[in-house]
This record gives structure tokens, C-alpha cells and sequence, in this order.
């Protein structure tokens, strides 16, 4: 199976969102990754539905929405009529996963639940046969252009086994620092979706020839 690559439109320029929107489904990518951040989970204040409607206007690809926020499921609730392919949440930030999982299902969305960094993979191990994507975060939350963190190859191997044993259709997906220094490791290790944000959109040859390189 080939890579399967989902710019982070975060790296985009938003004076220009629809454009680079296009540029990269034009540009072979297989879904459109939104980073949705509400300054309270992290640092960070990004975009809400306004924004995100304009984004799938302008998409020929699934949107593939990571959720950074507290109150997930009143999140879900605003992107759900957005139709996203999938939504993810981060396990550190809900009580009751089990529950929001049913809810996203219940939507017609895929459900995926994201893991900061330190978050060991045997925290979901229990929700595995739930979902169909966990999200392995390689930076902490919050900023696109920061270094990967390497620890995540070891962690993809140890929840691709985990997958293996309770549901092999689950995908796994990378999140922080991709470039064309880590993606082989990253395929190694089973992964096959990453994100990208900064590699793609300040490439030197272009969005399309990013996205080439990581497939
Ligand atoms: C970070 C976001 C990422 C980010 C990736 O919180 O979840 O999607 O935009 O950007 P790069 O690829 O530049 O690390
Ligand atoms: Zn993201």
C-alpha cells in the first residue's frame, strides 16, 4: 500500500485558502487535514466552521478534521454538518471516549482518536475495535514547523501490533515534523497516513512534488 498523505492546511496561506486548498488535491494528496485549536487545549487559536465550510468548498478530497479542544463533543456538533471524513479527538482531553465514539459513528463521520506524544498506545488499546484511525501526535499540539519527535517510530510499532490483535482495519496516522528525512522509517513502522504541514507548502519544487516525495 502506497503512503497516503494529508496536508496540514495550517501551513497554508489564508489569503489565499481556496487556492492552496486546490493546490494540493490537484496535487495528488488524499485528504485535506484541519487543525482546529481553541486556545484552551493548546496554545494555539486556529479556525472554526465559518473557515472550514469555505476549505470544503474549495476541496475535491475528504477533510480529515483533528480536533485540539476541550468540549469535543460540542465540536463535533459544529463540524459534523461539514461532512468530514473523519474527526479526531485527543484521548488526554475526554472522559468518556467511548461515548463521543458513538456519537461521531452515529454521524456518518469515521472516528479517530489522536495521542499526544507521551500518551502510551495501550491507553486506547480498549477503544481500538471502535475506531477506524488513531492519530500518533510526532510534536507537541499546537504550531505547525516544529522538530518530530522520534519516539513516535517505537510507539507506531507497538500500536501495530495492538492493532493487529484487536482490529486490523484501524489505519494509523502521523502528525508533526514529516519530511522526507523520516518517512521511511515511518512506513516501516506501519504507519499509513501522514500529515504534513510545512514540508509541503514551503517546498522549494512546489506542493505536488512534496506530496510525490511522501508517497
Ligand atoms: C500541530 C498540527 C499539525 C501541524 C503539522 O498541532 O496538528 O497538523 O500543522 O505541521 P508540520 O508538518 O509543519 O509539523
Ligand atoms: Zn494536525
Amino acid at each position: 500500500m502506497m503512503m497516503q498523505v494529508a496536508p496540514s492546511i495550517l501551513s497554508a496561506d489564508f489569503g489565499n485558502l481556496a487556492h492552496d486548498v486546490k493546490a494540493i488535491c490537484d496535487g495528488g494528496c488524499d485528504l485535506v487535514h484541519v487543525d482546529v485549536m481553541d486556545g484552551h487545549f493548546v496554545p494555539n487559536l486556529t479556525i472554526g466552521p465559518v473557515v472550514v465550510e469555505a476549505v470544503a468548498k474549495a476541496s475535491t478530497k475528504p477533510l480529515d478534521i483533528h480536533l485540539m479542544v476541550e468540549n469535543n463533543s460540542f465540536f463535533v456538533d459544529l463540524f459534523a454538518p461539514l461532512k468530514p471524513k473523519y474527526i479526531s479527538f485527543h484521548i488526554e482531553e475526554e472522559k468518556h471516549p467511548h461515548r463521543l465514539i458513538q456519537k461521531i459513528r452515529s454521524l456518518d463521520i469515521s472516528p479517530a482518536i489522536t495521542l499526544n506524544p507521551h500518551t502510551p498506545p495501550e491507553a486506547i488499546e480498549f477503544l481500538l475495535e471502535d475506531i477506524d484511525m488513531v492519530l500518533l501526535m510526532s510534536v507537541n499540539p499546537g504550531f505547525g514547523g516544529q522538530s518530530f519527535i522520534p519516539s513516535v517510530i517505537e510507539k507506531a510499532k507497538r500500536l501495530k501490533a495492538l492493532i493487529e490483535k484487536r482490529n486490523p482495519n484501524c489505519l494509523i496516522e502521523v502528525d508533526g515534523g514529516v519530511s522526507d528525512k523520516n518517512i521511511e522509517l515511518l512506513k516501516e513502522a506501519g504507519v499509513d497516513i501522514v500529515v504534513a504541514g510545512s514540508f509541503i507548502y514551503k517546498h522549494p519544487n512546489g506542493v505536488a512534488k512534496a506530496i510525490e516525495l511522501l508517497k
